[in-house]
């Protein structure tokens, strides 16, 4: 099967999806809780019958709603939106880092004589804003980054068919993690745990040493089975959770840095399925 992925999102797990889904089967549970699903990378890509996708930000959640409930919208903004913007980069021969106030016009205007929501539209633009946002500013190599944003959006209208099947079985939360668990813990359950990375603030939602520990207690404690993936660098994860049940190496996916190999990435992986 294809990857499925929707926007660019820091931590997407496409070189874990065959680990993960490893732990699912060998859990023989049906109910697949992706609690932290971020740009739903796993949710999209692993193979169960029931699927809860969750995140506590809400604008990521209004994406998979859009999709989910009128995929035809998305479908229609998002290519007006880049039929646009490919033309209008195309004419002033410049990349910008993310989406313009000329192409956001552009989808708004189009929502409008559709009677699209102007949920639909916030969908679409952020999935725009976070596929473009790693262009620069226009010397040769933002250029082709650029062309590699613009293609990156392209292959996600090709996927919209799919995306949409997918999204269609999803049960969609907007919950924290804490009420999330205490809300679907059942032994029929597998919980897949990506919480954000310590330390960063990457996301418009972080975490705090005391998030770690409650999501510790929480392992401890459930019913149904769980698997969280954490990057085993970083200070004080060992000291919340233990010593992991192993540590995996992934190729870092991360092209060459001024001709530099980056780093393999490794991963902890931490479980109650033995
Ligand atoms: C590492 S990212 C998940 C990436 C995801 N696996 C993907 O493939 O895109 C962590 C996510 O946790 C969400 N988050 C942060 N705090 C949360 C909380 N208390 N409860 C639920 N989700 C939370 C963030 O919004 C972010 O999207």
């Amino acid at each position: 099967m294809n990857y499925l992925r929707i926007m660019k999102y820091p931590g997407s797990k496409k070189v874990l999806i065959p680990d993960i889904e490893n732990y699912y089967k060998k859990s023989h549970k049906h109910l697949f809780v992706d609690v932290f699903g971020g740009s739903g990378s796993v949710s999209l890509n692993i193979d169960s019958k029931s699927t809860v996708y969750n995140d506590l930000n809400q604008d990521l959640v209004n994406v998979f709603l859009s999709i989910q409930k009128r995929p035809q919208n998305v479908y229609y903004l998002l290519k007006e939106g880049v039929k646009f913007r490919r033309s209008y980069v195309e004419e002033r021969g410049q990349s910008r880092s993310s989406i313009e106030k000329e192409t956001e016009t552009i989808v708004r205007e189009q929502a409008r004589e559709r009677g699209i929501p102007e949920k639909d539209v916030q969908s679409v633009l952020l999935i725009m804003k976070m596929s473009l946002s790693f262009g620069g500013m226009g010397n040769t190599y933002a250029t082709r980054k650029e062309k590699a944003s613009m293609s990156y959006i392209s292959k996600t209208l090709d996927q919209m068919d799919e995306i949409k099947e997918k999204v269609k079985k999803w049960k969609i939360e907007n919950m924290d993690f804490r009420e999330l668990v205490e809300r679907y813990d059942g032994n029929d359950v597998f919980f897949y745990f990506d919480p954000p990375y310590s330390g960063q603030d990457w996301y418009d939602i972080n975490f705090e040493m005391e998030d770690f520990r409650d999501l510790a207690e929480i392992m401890k404690e459930m019913e149904g089975t769980f698997l969280l993936t954490i990057d085993p660098n970083f200070s004080g994860m060992e000291e919340v959770f233990g010593p992991p049940y192993e540590i995996k190496e992934y190729p870092n996916e991360n092209g060459p840095r001024d001709g530099i190999l980056n780093e393999p990435r490794r991963r902890a992986f931490y479980t109650n399925i033995f």
